[in-house]
């Protein structure tokens, strides 16, 4: 019989664990499932720290990115800045802590949001291959160093080695890695469709890329202007949840609960405070907010849900803008014909606002080449950061899904067809830690569809032209094929010179398909496809004056 125990030695066992060491037991979430994505990745989480750090230092972003085969599914991953680096005293926090980032608490609109990301990889490479994460960097001249850095999991924190100072004249972060379990492959999922797909969503970025094989890889800046800071914002009191409200709480340097609602909340004043003492009658309002407990503050969340609110700010949701995507999609796309749409901002859970881009262009390298021909592909992103795993659980492919794509004459499965959307706030509802998916909201997934339709609509008349062209010139071909064999027998019927026959058969059959032959220079398609642009051209204009009109 097997040994039983009681519950004091059940217990004994009992520990907390540090974040860093339940990440270590669950590495996929953080994204390090599958030996390709685990290296997109750490490419990926060094690549959005380098943008965020960049933006915030209103740096234009000149980012280098060196993969190396080092041994059996083993590589080493080189990435550098010219961003404003990190301090000396900052990089353990900041590369080697879980959750020890300054954004947590913020509300900001950036890639980042929980503090996790670099200390993951370094936990990753230290998993995988026992060695310390290599880091260079300078916050100007004179200040710069080098070190090994780790991280003690059982206490989440960093274990820095070999610290140098040196002289070198520079300004950045460059960090070196090695990570085993990991595979290097090319396509949709790899890391070079990855670094394609992020300057796509940051034309402002130059990136330069040296994959296994020693290719180089330069994707230029398209626009030398640097996007717009957002700054951080108060949340919204209708996007927060009773947790929420409790760690804000908890946070707080006010003396009365009443005054920390109007310091941490947008939209709440005094006499918004008043109305909310009227139905949450059960709670102190002069209390200190440190103290309040779970019961008050969902007594605070339902009176929160009763009272009438100004919706939230949206002015701190920095988007693309549809000039820059569609400069973008001309540098890295070039396709026959695009439309871009920027949508007004939204609202989801009542208080989080949200602004949806979309854009579809056709042609060009579009969509994906495949071995029978063409199929449209989704291109998704949330804060301009390219998501290119877990396609299936996120609400812009459901949104996009949702779409009548016959309706616009467009053959998604089988056309050259890119959709492009990107997703931007403050909050982004992830569905994961590994950030790869937007949760699938009704509200946003709605916002999704009208945008990915209006983009549609915009390249309806241009595909339908296409396929106009397409039509006729089967036709024609069709018929070309018979005008040999019909201008012999009518020659012969009538005596006519068959040559002659021949050629006014031919001259007829173009009359008839003009687009076909080509003869007609201002066809279908060029000429709807003008239309088209002008009416893109004339939308940009609305668009910019802000008398877009929203359905
Ligand atoms: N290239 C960089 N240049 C300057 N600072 C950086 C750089 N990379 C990271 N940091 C600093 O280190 C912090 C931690 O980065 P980390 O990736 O762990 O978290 P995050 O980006 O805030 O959130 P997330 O977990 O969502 O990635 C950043 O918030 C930033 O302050
Ligand atoms: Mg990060």
């Amino acid at each position: 019989m097997a040994e039983t125990k009681n519950a004091d030695e059940i217990f004994k066992e009992f520990k907390e664990h540090s974040i860093a060491e339940f990440f270590k037991k669950n590495r996929q979430m953080l994204g390090y499932s599958g030996k390709v994505r685990s290296l997109v990745t750490v490419v990926h989480e060094y690549v959005t720290n380098s943008l965020d750090a960049s933006e915030e230092a209103g740096i234009l972003p000149d980012i280098g990115v060196i993969v190396t085969n080092v041994g059996e599914e083993k590589y080493k991953v080189v990435e550098y800045d010219n961003g404003p680096g990190i301090p000396k005293n900052h990089i353990g926090r900041a590369l080697a802590t879980m959750l020890a980032g300054t954004k947590f608490h913020r509300y900001m609109q950036q890639r980042g949001q929980q503090g996790i990301g670099a200390a993951g990889c370094t936990l990753f490479a230290q998993i995988t291959t026992g060695k310390p994460i290599f880091a260079k960097s300078s916050t100007g001249a004179g200040k710069g160093y080098s070190c090994n850095i780790a991280v003690d999991t059982v206490h989440n924190k960093p274990i820095i080695t070999n610290m140098v100072e040196i002289s070198e004249d520079f300004k950045g972060l460059r960090v070196e890695g090695e990570f085993a379990d990991v595979k290097y492959e090319n396509g949709e999922h790899g890391i070079y469709e990855y670094l394609r797909r992020t300057v796509l969503s940051n034309p402002h970025a130059r990136i330069k890329f040296i994959d296994p094989e020693g290719k180089e890889y330069v994707f230029e800046r398209a626009i030398e202007k640097q996007p717009e800071r957002p700054e951080p914002v108060k949340p919204h009191p209708l996007g927060i949840f009773v947790n929420d409200l409790l760690d804000f709480a908890k946070a707080s340097d006010s003396r009365k609960l009443s005054s920390f609602l109007v310091d941490a909340f947008a939209r709440v004043t005094s006499n918004k405070v008043n109305e909310l003492r009227e139905i949450a009658k059960g709670v102190d309002f002069d209390k200190d907010p440190r103290a309040l407990t779970w019961p008050e503050a969902e007594e605070l969340i339902k009176a929160i849900k009763a009272v009438k609110w100004i919706a939230p700010d949206a002015t701190q949701i920095k988007a693309i803008g549809s000039e820059q995507i569609r400069i973008a999609l001309k540098n890295i796309l070039d396709p026959e014909f695009m439309h871009v749409v920027e949508r007004k901002p939204k609202v989801f859970r009542g208080g989080i606002p949200f602004i949806v881009e979309a854009a579809v262009a056709f042609g060009g390298s579009a969509g994906r080449k495949t071995d029978k021909g063409y199929e449209g592909n989704i291109l998704r992103f949330a804060n301009r950061v390219p998501l290119l795993f877990d396609n299936s659980s996120c609400a812009i492919t459901a949104a996009t899904r949702g779409v009548d794509w016959k309706r616009y004459n467009i053959d998604i499965e089988n056309q050259p067809v890119s959709v492009f959307v990107n997703v931007s706030s403050v909050y982004i509802p992830y569905s994961g830690v590994g950030k790869e998916a937007i949760a699938q909201e009704d509200e946003i997934i709605d916002e999704i569809k009208l945008a990915v339709m209006d983009a549609a609509r915009g390249v309806q008349h241009y595909v339908s032209g296409k396929q106009k062209i397409a039509g006729e010139t089967s036709r024609y071909k069709m018929i070309m094929r018979y005008t040999k064999q019909l201008a012999k027998d009518l020659s012969n019927i009538t005596g006519a010179d068959q040559k002659n026959v021949e050629r006014d058969i031919e001259k007829l059959v173009a009359k008839h398909y003009p687009k076909a032959t080509g003869a007609d220079e201002d066809d279908a398609a060029s000429d709807e496809g003008k239309v088209g642009k002008e009416a893109d051209e004339k939308k940009q204009r609305s668009l910019e004056d802000g008398s877009e009109e929203d359905d």
